[in-house]
């Protein structure tokens, strides 16, 4: 599953599109092709304010669509630059709730080179839905998006 959906994803880099069409896809693939990733979506870094700012996603809207650096999961990675995954968002104290159904988390960071430019972020309705084998497919996700973009720097000064 994890193999068949990295597949699909270099698949959709392939065809020559812009980084908001190609990220929209691959947001949509993962969401349709691994259960319980019940919203998947891209937060972009914005070193300058200490914001991030979301980018495409697949999954309910919603309202956070700029966070501050230190707040909630994702603040934490754009601190950090580390996963995060939180098995039970109820049991987290720094926590920005989009959606009551959501019970896991996962953060991972995306890096160009050294530097953190943005991260995925995927919300389970299921408790403790994420193991290492997701951390390891995001990772992989993020690097082959990196490496299709060297330019994502661009896009993402776009969204701000
Ligand atoms: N739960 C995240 C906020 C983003 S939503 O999940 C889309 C957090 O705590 O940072």
């Amino acid at each position: 599953m994890y193999n068949s959906t990295l597949s699909d994803i270099k698949e959709i880099l392939k065809l020559e599109s812009s980084p908001a069409l190609c990220l929209q896809q691959i947001c949509t693939s993962i969401h349709k092709q691994l259960p319980a990733y019940d919203w998947v979506g891209f937060y972009f870094m914005n070193h300058q304010n200490r914001k991030l700012y979301l980018g495409p996603y697949e999954g309910d809207p919603t309202d956070h669509t700029i966070i501050d650096f230190g707040k909630g999961i994702c603040g934490q990675v754009a601190v950090s630059g580390d996963t995060y995954m939180a098995e039970d968002v109820n049991a987290e104290s720094n926590y920005i709730a989009c959606s009551l159904n959501v019970k896991s988390e996962i953060v991972v960071p995306m890096y160009q080179g050294e530097k953190l430019i943005g991260q995925i972020d995927i919300d389970s309705h299921q408790l403790k839905r994420f193991k290492e084998e997701d951390e390891a497919f995001l990772k992989a996700v993020n690097t082959l998006i990196v490496e299709q973009y060297p330019d994502l720097p661009r896009y993402i000064e776009s969204l701000f």
